[in-house]
């Protein structure tokens, strides 16, 4: 039984590339501007046909990824997730190895390179991302709007202070200064955030995967996306909750499209009232 397992977690990228390229090309023969943009995207994820440009700074990320994952420091991490129930925060604290920690919640480099792909493509002006953790996943947003070169700013909500000061000493290391890390649960934070830096064109959810808090959190940004922005659901498979939710933001008018990776869902926001492309 583990050997099943470790072969179907060596199958996961294979088959999850497969899964990108197949929904890149369903978008990539739509009409909407965006849904062919997001179609590129996912189509030169699943083929890792990345520039040399590209290539080199995701490449930095990743060896700045092996660095963390060999630490053997720790920090306590409050429980701030489905664990602990939506209203956050008083749930118990786990100590984490740094290492440990982040080789088992980061995203892996097949999902870190859609984003990077998507942010790409999508030019946003800003990205949101619930839950930091290290920060690979920012770091790879990060280096897609540095190339973008039209500036562009990651703004990105963690609940554990020892995680985000992690996630910090990364971004230093990797010369990125386009991240701001907000520190504290979402519950509280996510407020302050969406009303004072509004016109998100990318967000990702990869936080307290509870189905309620899902739904809040999308309402709760919804107002501060610009129109056509692309939001990433992380985790949809993870409970009947989480797919439940996925399930009903997919088929929610506000949703141009929805597109199931399997491991997370990616939506293309219309706002109602706004153009389509
Ligand atoms: C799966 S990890 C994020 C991985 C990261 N997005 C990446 O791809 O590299 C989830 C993170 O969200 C944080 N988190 C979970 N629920 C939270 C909440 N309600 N408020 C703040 N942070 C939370 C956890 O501490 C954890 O670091």
């Amino acid at each position: 039984m583990a050997i099943l397992g470790v072969i179907k977690n060596l199958m996961k990228p294979y088959v999850y590339r497969a899964r990108l390229r197949a929904e890149g090309a369903r978008l990539a023969a739509a009409e909407d501007m965006q849904a062919r943009a997001v179609g590129d995207a996912f189509l030169k994820a699943g083929c890792s046909a990345f520039d040399a440009s590209e290539q080199a700074l995701m490449e930095s990320v990743e060896a700045q990824r092996l660095k963390v994952n060999a630490r053997t420091d720790a920090f306590d991490q409050p429980d701030y997730g489905a664990g602990a129930g939506a209203a956050g925060g008083e749930g118990r604290t786990v100590r984490r190895v740094v290492g440990e920690f982040a080789q088992a919640a980061s995203s892996p480099q097949v999902w870190a390179s859609m984003h990077f792909a998507l942010v790409r493509a999508v030019q946003p002006a800003r990205c949101l991302e619930l839950g930091t953790c290290v920060g690979i996943a920012s770091a790879y947003m990060a280096s897609a709007l540095r190339l973008n070169g039209t500036g562009g700013r990651v703004i990105t909500l963690e609940g554990a202070p020892g995680a985000a000061a992690v996630a910090e000493s990364n971004f230093r290391d990797l010369g990125l200064e386009n991240i701001t890390v907000v520190v504290g649960p979402f519950q509280k934070t996510l407020e302050t955030v969406v009303a004072e830096d509004p016109g998100f064109g990318f967000v990702f959810i990869d936080g307290h995967h509870d189905e309620q808090a899902t739904w809040n959190y999308f309402n709760q940004i919804e107002p501060a996306l610009v129109d056509g922005a692309v939001v990433v659901f992380d985790d949809i498979a993870w409970s009947e909750g989480m797919g439940r939710v996925w399930r009903r933001l997919a088929a929610d008018p506000r949703m141009a499209q929805a597109c199931d990776l399997r491991h997370l869902g990616v939506c293309i926001y219309h706002r109602p009232g706004g153009a389509a492309d």
